[in-house]
């Protein structure tokens, strides 16, 4: 397994490449969830390239930032396990050495959701990915379902900016119990973590009533609400039912929905989603 530090050194490993390249961008610390995203790249193509990059413009503030965990020698070394051909890994100076000009921001439906509350984190989050995409040129690059929001911005920067890689979104990856698995979870207290069981039951909790034919969007956001301020250790941020592409509130649901949630428990704050009904049965 190769690893890069600088663009020039990613560049010259990507020329050498001969055949399909899969790309599973990352901040690291990884986890199942990203090895479901390597594996699949793995399957579908002949090279398989993973970057490690807490990137600090996604970031809402620098504590966030300096307590994100980090792990690069254990991640290398399961990627490495994993037979990933190369990784990687810039510094922030490499990435960001000089002020850039151009950023890359992808309108109201970066606004939402996660926009609302953390202004300016898709931006960094679609320059980054952009940057990333430029320098790695891969034919394929994964993106996990648990960051729904970060999916439909990537696929609208992909297409209107005529980027040519093939986005494949992946399923979320759960704990035996429900929670959505996650780098920020390794800060979580043993009370916490169980406090956190919450946002995949409200998410059980609204399958459970769209299979039961409820069909309002208020009704649902409701009823979620309630079940979490039932938790003394939750606060939450949002719950959304909303359109799966534009992202906005819906009142009745018709097609396809996305229902989402950002809710902090302690300090950490973590987000979920589902899509019904095509992912019922991943929670029911
Ligand atoms: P990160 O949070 O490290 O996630 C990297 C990829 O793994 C994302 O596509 C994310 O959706 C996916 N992922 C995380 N948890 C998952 C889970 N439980 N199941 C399935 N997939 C999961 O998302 C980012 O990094 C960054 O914003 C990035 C795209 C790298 C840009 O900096």
């Amino acid at each position: 397994m190769e690893v890069a530090s600088t663009v020039a050194e990613m560049r010259a490993i990507r020329r050498a490449f001969t055949g399909d390249v899969g790309f599973v961008p990352t901040l690291g610390y990884l986890h199942d969830g990203h090895f479901s995203l390597v594996r699949a790249a793995k399957e579908q193509n002949e090279h398989t390239v993973a970057s490690i990059f807490v990137n600090p413009t996604q970031f809402n503030s620098p504590d966030d930032f300096e307590r994100y965990p980090r792990d690069d020698e254990g991640d290398l070394a399961q990627l490495r396990g994993q037979g990933v051909d190369a990784v990687f890994m810039p510094s922030a100076g490499e990435m960001y050495s000089y002020d850039p000009l151009t950023s890359v921001d992808v309108g109201e439906i970066t606004e939402r959701l996660e926009g609302e509350h953390r202004p300016g984190h898709f931006r960094g989050v679609a320059t980054v990915v952009a940057k990333l995409l430029n320098v790695v040129q891969p034919t394929r690059a994964y993106f996990g379902r648990k960051d729904a929001q970060q999916l439909v911005v990537i696929r609208r920067m992909v297409r209107d900016l005529h980027m040519g890689v093939e986005i494949v979104a992946m399923t979320t990856i759960r704990e035996a119990d429900g929670l959505a698995m996650s780098s920020r979870n390794a800060r979580l207290s043993a009370a916490e973590r169980e406090a956190a069981l919450v946002l995949s039951k409200a998410l059980r909790l609204a399958a459970q009533r769209w299979q039961g034919g409820e069909r309002s969007g208020a009704r649902i956001r409701d009823e979620l609400q309630a079940l979490i301020s039932g938790e003394q250790r939750a606060r939450v941020d949002y719950v959304s039912v909303a359109d799966t592409e534009t992202l906005e509130e819906l009142d009745s649901i018709e097609g396809e929905v996305l229902v989402s949630l950002a809710v902090h428990i302690g300090e950490v704050r973590l987000i979920d989603n589902i899509t019904l009904p095509s992912q019922m049965k991943e929670l029911l």
